[in-house]
């Protein structure tokens, strides 16, 4: 049987991802792991002390915990005054990754065309494919990164169906503006399109710059999909739970797809969810000064080997630098020679969107 024949139309589409590539990579020569974006410091004790508690407690079957949505609902209505029904409006999804990918399959049916922003998170634009949806690129304007209204304004087209919003933003560290958020706002509204806004990266911000999510603005909240995690806030990425805020009805759609996928976030991970969504607000203030003493590292320790740092992050843990003028050779190559190389010191990751953003390494602010 040959079975590359049996491969379905969208699976022969798709390559290995380039983030993984590099993982194994430098999983093989024993390197520090340059490639994923996950937090390198450790899971805060009183988490892993419920999630312990909890397998002692024998929860290991098929979960959903109604308290993690109440406390989400308690929270997102509070800081972005909204009024989400915890009972109604929220889905529990192993991660952003599966509550993103629930929301494309729950909106999007074939040729709907989806807005996203470029550069942007790996994911969307494969999500969007196998949903059957098109995605439609807007190029944010470096060095800053900012949004042309016009460019935004004539991406629309009338299949277009919803625009993804991911502030503060990977890979380019920008934290979208009030402003430029009521311009996304004002065209979901005049166009009657919807959005999903990624909002793994809310709690780290820095310098005065502040996360407010698309669906607080006028008009938004009953077509704003609100996806997140506690991967990158409590340094959980692998205990997968995330969510997914949406209006009653398309928020029973996700959590329909999101049982036909994988029925259940994990069970044990769901309980010390409870614990991390009251953690007090001193944690998140700590988390936020330890990225942005981490960020003014690494930004003086670029610039001081020669690379070009035109615009200092303002949230996440990306930044954007540009390779020495007389650097050798291109971005990929030097990617891939930093995965190889055991080091104490700062990472690098690769930018897949060659030619799109220009010769840029994408660096991951994480070492001391
Ligand atoms: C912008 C963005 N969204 C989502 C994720 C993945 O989140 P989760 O672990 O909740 O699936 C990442 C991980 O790197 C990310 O950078």
């Amino acid at each position: 049987m040959e079975a590359a024949n049996k491969l379905s139309t969208i699976a022969k589409t798709f390559k290995p991802s380039p983030i993984q590539e590099l993982s194994h990579l430098a999983q093989s020569c024993n390197a520090i792991n340059l490639a994923e974006g996950f937090p390198d410091f450790p899971a805060p004790l009183h988490l892993k002390n419920a999630a312990i508690s909890a397998i002692h407690s024998d929860f290991n079957q098929y979960r959903h915990v109604q308290g993690v949505c109440d406390y989400l609902a308690k929270i997102v209505n509070e800081k972005h005054n909204l009024d989400v029904n915890p009972q109604t409006d929220v889905a529990i999804c192993c991660g952003q990754t599966e509550a993103f990918a629930a929301a494309v399959f729950a909106i999007i049916d074939k040729d709907d065309e989806v807005i996203l922003f470029d550069p942007c998170f790996e994911t969307y634009e494969a999500c969007i494919t196998m949903a059957g949806g098109v995605p439609v690129y807007v190029a944010l304007d470096p060095p800053h990164w900012t949004l042309n209204p016009e460019t935004l304004k004539r991406s629309f087209t009338e299949k277009t169906k919803a625009i993804v919003l991911n502030s503060p933003h990977n890979p380019t560290g920008k934290v979208f503006t009030k402003v430029e958020l009521e311009v996304i706002a004002g065209e979901c509204c005049s166009r009657d399109c919807l959005a999903i806004t990624d909002e793994v990266y809310e709690y780290v911000t820095f310098d005065n710059n502040k996360h407010t999510s698309l669906a607080s603005l006028s008009g938004m909240k009953d077509r704003t999909i609100i996806t997140s995690s506690l991967s990158k806030s409590f340094s959980v990425t692998g205990w997968r739970v995330g969510w997914a805020i949406a209006p009653p009805l398309i928020a029973s759609a996700i959590k329909n797809i999101h049982v036909k996928i994988t029925d259940s976030a994990p069970a044990p991970f769901q309980e010390a969810a409870l614990t991390a969504l009251t953690t007090p607000q001193e944690y998140f203030e700590l988390l936020q000064k330890d990225y942005e003493y981490k960020r003014d590292f690494m930004v003086k320790l670029l610039e001081g080997i020669g690379f070009q740092i035109a615009f200092k992050p303002q949230g996440s843990f990306f930044l954007f630098a540009e390779l020495p003028e007389d650097f050798p050779f291109t971005d990929v190559f030097y990617l891939v020679y930093l995965s190889c190389v055991p080091s104490n010191d700062g990472i690098c990751k690769e930018d897949d969107r060659e030619g799109r953003s220009g010769g840029c390494a994408r660096a991951w602010i994480f070492s001391r």
